[in-house]
């Protein structure tokens, strides 16, 4: 495989600063939502007087795309892969920074892992407190329909593991994995990754997944304290996003408040109230007022606290299998209970 100059010094970890962007990156497409580098190396022009004609062209480009989406059936950018959520949030993930919030054992890397390997675009996962062998045991879980802990077990005959991680290996063809469990993952290297990922599959748009936002902040924290690293971190999240025109969705940990009343609303990140502000959407997954049913699923309620491309407060059923670590759509065949 020919791989590029940009790829190798990817691969190598060579990383550079993470607020320029690089030469050729794809750019915003018109609604994203990127905020200007926190500490821009060079000046920036102050923004120009527009009038609504000047926004015309973007305007009608974005509206040609979503029509295209729409009568071909490809989504115009990354997706959830949960029909009705998809709808709620557009079509796809607008470009910009997304969060999940949930409480703690929800499934928020379950779910994570399942939207990055399924979202029919380029993602990659920086994973700061799963390493790479965990995610590929859960995602081989998941594909294969194997109980996870069988892959731990001993159980399974070398062979038979090696043909399931085979089989789910296959299935990610698009998955890109950042290991950041040892060593922090700056930002520059990040959307150069991204950016490998783009060219390597040729396509149109890249999902970023960052889980969680509070371990990648504190990776970077030095003397800083939460808040400030939280509020550096996320600035840094949406500059790759805006840089690359592409959704970028991090994992984020409650605060008390919401963890005692299970709420999971629009402010419910721990650290930085920046958590929701700057966000497109806010996803919150809570466990629902039902047991573990006779198939190991649990009942969650999805909420979208917070959605700048649609309704806010919509509720969706979800079920997760622990065991198979996978998330799939009840709202059409569940009736059970759904309160918490
Ligand atoms: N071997 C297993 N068998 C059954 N269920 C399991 C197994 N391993 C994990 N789980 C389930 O998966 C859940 C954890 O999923 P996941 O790691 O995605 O949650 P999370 O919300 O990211 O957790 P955290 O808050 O710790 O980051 C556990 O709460 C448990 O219910
Ligand atoms: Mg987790």
């Amino acid at each position: 495989m020919n791989i590029s100059t940009s790829e190798r010094a990817a691969q190598n970890g060579a990383s550079h600063n993470g607020h320029s962007a690089p030469n050729g990156a794809p750019h915003s497409n018109g609604h994203g939502n990127g905020a200007p580098a926190h500490k821009a190396a060079e000046p920036t022009p102050p923004p120009a007087l527009m009038q609504f004609a000047d926004a015309f062209s973007v305007a009608m480009a974005d509206a040609e795309a979503a029509h295209e989406a729409r009568t071909s059936g490809n989504p115009r950018g990354p997706v959830t892969g949960f029909r009705l959520l998809d709808t709620e949030l557009g079509g796809a993930f607008a470009p910009g920074v997304h969060s999940i919030n949930g409480d703690p054992g929800a499934g928020k890397t379950a779910f994570a892992l399942q939207v990055a390997a399924t979202c029919q675009f380029p993602a990659l996962f920086v994973s700061c407190e799963m390493s790479p062998a965990e995610l590929l045991r859960r995602h081989a879980a998941r594909v294969t329909s194997t109980f996870l802990g069988r892959f731990k077990s001993g159980e399974l005959a070398p062979d038979k593991v090696r043909e399931l991680y085979q089989q789910a290996i296959n299935a990610a063809p698009l998955l890109g994995l950042l290991d950041a469990t040892k060593y922090p993952a700056k930002p520059g290297h990040i959307q150069e990754c991204a950016q490998v990922l783009l060219s390597r599959h040729a396509a149109r748009s890249v999902l970023i997944v960052v889980d969680s936002l509070h371990s990648w902040a504190e990776a970077f924290a030095g003397d800083a304290g939460e808040y400030e690293a939280l509020n550096t971190a996320l600035a840094s999240l949406r500059t790759i996003a805006h840089n690359l025109g592409a959704p970028v969705l991090y994992v984020t940990e409650r605060n008390r408040e919401s963890m005692k009343s299970g709420a999971g609303g629009q402010s419910s990140g721990a650290g930085s109230r920046k958590i929701e502000y700057g966000a497109e959407t806010v996803i919150s997954l809570n466990r629902a007022n039902g047991e573990e049913d006779g198939d190991g699923e649990t009942p969650i309620i999805l909420k979208l606290a917070k959605n700048r491309h649609g309704a806010v407060g919509k509720e969706i059923r979800l079920k997760f299998n622990g065991a198979l670590q996978r998330f799939r759509d009840a709202s059409a065949t569940d009736s059970g209970p759904w309160r918490r």
